[in-house]
Formats: structure tokens, sequence, C-alpha cells
């Protein structure tokens, strides 16, 4: 009864853990958290000093006892405890301005589509650890392709490139569902060298080739017609979309504020419970029960 009580006057939250960045969508408010995804800690204490904006302006000014971690890399949590303490801090945060001292939201998270179950499994406990009464992982591309109103559950398909700061993932969605993909960690780097970035490009371009290759000539020629969809921080690159088109003869487009994409799919998603539970993983919790 009182986890009830608790759930009522919880924030729903959709949750998009990025290798640089973590944001949280809360439903009537939109984003209110965008932050990077640091923590600094006290080792002598083993509490934490500081998570996101505050942490990122204590690295490299630490002392021996104090050190600054990045508990995910490529989109998956590296450091379990850590990634835990971050996501509590947050979604606290989120809740900081109600009345309700335990909240217990139901959290929809997004991961990308090159995890194991292990590490699938650790993203579910790591939330429910900082609160969550229910739990939905959904991946990374799917979130992105409905937080910009993309079709996803028509017989119809489309492509959409995510490039991120740790993981660059191509994937065509049709009926509910992910049909081929990619991905890719070499990333576009905050090095402003041109080889670096020319280089980055054509891989991302390489990986488009790839899977527009195994996908099905139906969808393909979907994709043909509609054009691919770029989010996430790098497809703001300057010149990335014509670069792209032009090398796949796709037209291209950059959704609009392509950062939050996956997060606003994630938040989305909670408002559609019936898409919600067609697009969703099934937990790696439960498997691992059962089996
Ligand atoms: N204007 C820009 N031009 C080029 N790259 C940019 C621009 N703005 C941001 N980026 C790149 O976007 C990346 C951050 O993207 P994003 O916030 O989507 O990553 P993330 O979600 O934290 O990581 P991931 O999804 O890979 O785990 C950074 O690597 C940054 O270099
Ligand atoms: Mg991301």
């Amino acid at each position: 009864m009182f986890k009830n009580f608790f759930k009522q006057f919880s924030k729903d939250v959709g949750l998009d853990l990025g290798s640089s960045h973590t944001r949280v969508y809360v439903r009537d408010k939109g984003i209110v958290v965008d932050e990077p995804s640091i923590v600094a800690l006290n080792s002598k204490t083993d509490q934490i000093i500081a998570v996101g904006h505050t942490a990122r302006d204590m690295v490299g000014k630490t002392p021996g006892h104090i050190s600054t971690s990045r508990p995910l890399l490529r989109g998956i949590i590296s450091d379990y405890e850590v990634a835990e303490k971050m996501i509590k801090y947050f979604i606290d945060k989120v809740h900081e301005d109600g009345i309700n001292l335990v909240p217990r939201p139901r959290i929809v998270v997004a991961a990308p589509l090159e995890i194991t179950e292990v590490e699938r499994k650790a993203v579910e406990d790591a939330a429910y650890a900082a609160g969550a009464s229910e739990v939905h992982v959904i991946e990374a591309p799917m979130a992105a392709a409905f937080g910009v109103r993309l079709p996803v559950e028509d017989a119809v398909g489309t492509m959409i490139v995510g490039v991120g700061a740790g993981v660059t993932e191509v994937a065509v969605i049709s009926l509910g569902g992910v049909v081929t993909w990619r991905s890719i960690q070499v990333m576009i780097s905050d090095s402003h060298v041109r080889e670096a970035i020319q280089r980055s490009v054509k891989t991302i371009i390489d990986t488009v080739k790839a899977t527009i290759e195994v996908t099905p000539p139906e969808l393909v020629a979907d994709i043909h017609e509609r054009g691919i969809v770029l989010v996430g921080g790098g497809a703001q690159l300057r010149g990335l979309d014509r670069t792209l088109a032009r090398a796949a003869e796709i037209p291209v487009r950059v959704a609009d504020d392509p950062t939050t994409a996956v997060v606003r799919g994630t938040g989305l998603l909670l408002e559609h419970p019936s898409v919600l539970a067609e697009v969703e993983l099934p937990s790696a919790r439960l498997q691992d029960k059962v089996g």
C-alpha cells in the first residue's frame, strides 16, 4: 500500500544514460536534467561529492582522495556502483520540489543496440536500486525514432542514424522493431583535427552503406523515398548530412534538437503504454530468474 502511495506522487521519468551526458525527461516539464555523466567521489568516505556539471568542473583539479569518474562507456555501464549513485542523484533531483520523500517512479531507459544481457540487467538493477517501481528498457534508436515522431509502428522502413559521444548506431526500424542495424565505437571526437573528423565521417558513411546492404529491398525502397534521419550530438557536425546524402545517394535530414531525441522518446513512451509494451525489450532480470 505504501509502495503505491509513494508511486502516486512520483514523476515517471525517461532516462538517457549517454557516454557524455545523462538526460532526464519528465511529463509536462520536458527535459529536466541534461548534465555530464560524471561523478566526483571521496575515496576516504566513499561518498559522492558532486555529480554532473559540478563534477565536471572538478576534473583535473582534485586532491588525492577525490576522484572523478565516468560510469558509462560507449553507452554501457562500466562502473555499476557509481552509475547507480548517479542515477539516484538525478532521480532525487527531479523530485526535490515534490512532497514525496521516497520517489518510486516508473523509468523508461534507453540502451545501445550492442548490449549484452548481463549489461542490460545492470541497467535495470541500477534503475531499481535508484528507486524505480518499474523499469522498461528500450533500444536507443527506437527511442530516438519515437522521440522525433517517426512512424515506428508502421510497415514502413525508417533509417535512423544516432551519432553520440561513445557510440554511433545505424538502425532500420519497421513494425515496432529494429530490423537491421550496425554499431560502431569510432566517434566524432572533440578534436577539430580535419583528418580525424573526415575519418569519422567516412566510418559513418561505410556503416550506413553496410546496413543498407543487409536490409530487405522493400525497406531500402522506403528509406530512399523517406530519407535518413540523423540524431545525437554528432548530427550537428556541419556538413555531415550533405556528405552522407551524397555518398549514400539517399536524402538525409537532421532531426530538430538531435541531442535530446532519445530522452524525449523515452519520456513520450511513458505516455503511450501500448506502444511501450510493443517496443520494449524483455526484462533481463526475468530471464535471469527463469533461466
Ligand atoms: N556542433 C557539433 N559538431 C560536431 N559534433 C558535435 C557538435 N555538438 C556536439 N557534438 C558531439 O556530440 C557528441 C555528444 O553527443 P551526445 O550528447 O548525443 O552523446 P551521448 O548521448 O552522451 O553519448 P552516447 O549516446 O554515444 O553514449 C560529442 O562527442 C560532441 O563532440
Ligand atoms: Mg546518446
